[in-house]
């Protein structure tokens, strides 16, 4: 059984439940670097403000780099009884250097210590995460290169709706995906200050520079009041809020691939390497890996649910309740970072069947808004317009043909403004090149689109 410093305070030892039921090394032994780090900030600030003497900061020093290298190499052995990572490694550090390690603590405690390292490991992880969205968006991009003339059908309630290129649909997430890297940009942003010197909760009456461990870790700025700042962690929130969203994003194009794959619908092939087949049916290919990213989803929202929760009506200040954050913070992290790998995998490696989506798209009349918005061209008011179209497609419908095989005779007859131009806006291709609003999905503007896209991602 670990040391503990408040040993002279309580009675006897904890009892044995206690001691796994307060552990957070398990879980927060990841944070090692950090805590290190900002240990070495805060010994060369007691150093540089007289608190410590030299010789006791170099060999605090020392013994912290060394403590790192033994974690790295495996070698370090964790003792749960020392509860979580500060803790563990003040130990070792004691251990290795008596009366000098026995310094490091000095007007600093564990709130303001966790509150750093959980700040500084969001920094790191964010980067990493924003560069994975940043290669899941050029794998979209990638593939729209090779679809700006491929035209598809768009949907809305799963009902074929109007054409689209196939570009516009696989740049719709690379939009989504874009949202979510602006808004990790922005949280990263809200939680670069620095909470050491904030102590248990009300500072400290030593004379700690914060100036100086906020310069020597790179944070932007000091949090303003000690109080807020061993509480705070609205940007634990907001981080799983946004992984919570980047995993919405995941599981809407894992929905699409999972349908658009099927039999059914057959326009993407996913490649055979992220599929799997059945134990029993030997012609199936599974889309398990998209099933999971889906799947994986529900994680991330719990943990979204779980932080919240965790930090409802707790009284003003430091609350053990707060060591439950990185459990969820953890995952929802490690679940989106692995699910963006996956999903950059399998859309840098998709195929369109484009063959087969070509021959169906004259189904469905997608063409009918073109055609009311042709009659709009023609002086009809448009609520004539849809009125004429839908009389249309119904008469088609039960004919059983599309509105580009109705003859000139028949078209005139619903409204006689229609002239023979009206076939240059009939059948779904031709449709979707004719946009012309900034923005549209179609042919010319998703060119555009795949141009722009190139430009702003080379540079991340
Ligand atoms: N392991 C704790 C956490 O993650 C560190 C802070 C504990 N502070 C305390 N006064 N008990 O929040």
């Amino acid at each position: 059984m670990a040391k503990k410093s408040w040993e002279k305070r309580l009675g006897g030892k904890p009892d044995e439940r206690m001691v796994d039921f307060v552990e957070s090394l398990s879980v927060d032994e990841r944070l090692y670097k950090y805590d290190i780090v900002g240990s070495i900030a805060h010994s060369q600030m007691l150093a540089d403000n007289g608190l410590l003497t030299k010789d006791e900061f170099n060999q605090i020093k020392t013994a912290l780099l060394e403590i790192a290298e033994q974690i790295e190499a495996g070698k370090f052995k964790f003792d749960k009884t020392c509860e979580d990572i500060h803790m563990a490694i003040e130990a070792a550090l004691i251990k290795k250097t008596g009366k000098a390690g026995e310094k490091l603590h000095t007007g600093r405690s564990r709130n303001d210590q966790v509150a750093t390292d959980i700040r500084l490991w969001l920094r790191d992880q964010i980067e990493i995460l924003q560069d994975k969205i940043t290669e899941l968006q050029k794998a979209f991009v990638g593939q729209a290169g090779k679809y700006v003339k491929d035209v598809m059908p768009a949907y809305t309630h799963l009902q074929r709706a109007q054409p689209i290129s196939i570009a516009a649909y696989l740049l719709s997430f690379v939009e989504q995906f874009e949202r979510d890297f602006v808004r990790l940009s922005n949280c990263r942003r809200l939680l670069d200050v620095n909470p050491l010197g904030s102590g248990a909760v009300a500072g400290s009456t030593l004379k700690l520079d914060r100036d100086n461990t906020a310069k020597q870790l790179g944070f932007a700025g000091l949090s303003r009041n000690s109080l807020d700042a061993v509480s705070d962690r609205d940007f634990a929130a907001e981080f799983i809020f946004d992984c919570a969203l980047i995993a919405a994003h995941l599981s809407k194009l894992a929905e699409d691939l999972i349908i658009y794959s099927s039999n059914e619908f057959g326009f993407v092939q996913v490649a055979d390497s992220f599929c799997t087949s059945s134990s029993m049916m030997p012609q199936k290919k599974n889309p398990d890996a998209l099933e999971l990213i889906r799947g994986k989803c529900g994680a991330v929202y719990g943990s979204l649910v779980a932080i919240l929760t965790i930090l409802k009506a707790q009284p003003s200040g430091y609350n053990r309740d707060l060591q439950e954050d990185k459990v969820h913070i953890f995952t929802a992290s490690d679940t989106v970072e692995a699910s963006v790998d996956m999903a950059a995998a399998i859309v840098g490696n998709m195929k369109f069947d484009t063959e087969k989506i070509s021959a169906g798209l004259d189904a469905g009349y997608m063409d009918a808004t073109a055609l009311a918005e042709y009659l709009v061209t023609k002086g009809v008011a448009f609520r004539l317009a849809h009125g004429i179209v839908g009389q249309l497609v119904a008469q088609c419908e039960e004919n059983n043909k599309p509105l580009g095989k109705l003859s000139l005779g028949e078209l005139k007859s619903a409204c006689d403004v229609i002239d023979k131009d009206v076939y240059d806006c009939l059948g779904a291709v031709k449709v979707a090149g004719k946009y012309v609003t900034q923005g549209s999905a179609g042919l010319k503007q998703s060119k555009q689109q795949v141009e722009f896209w190139k430009k702003e991602l080379a540079g991340r």
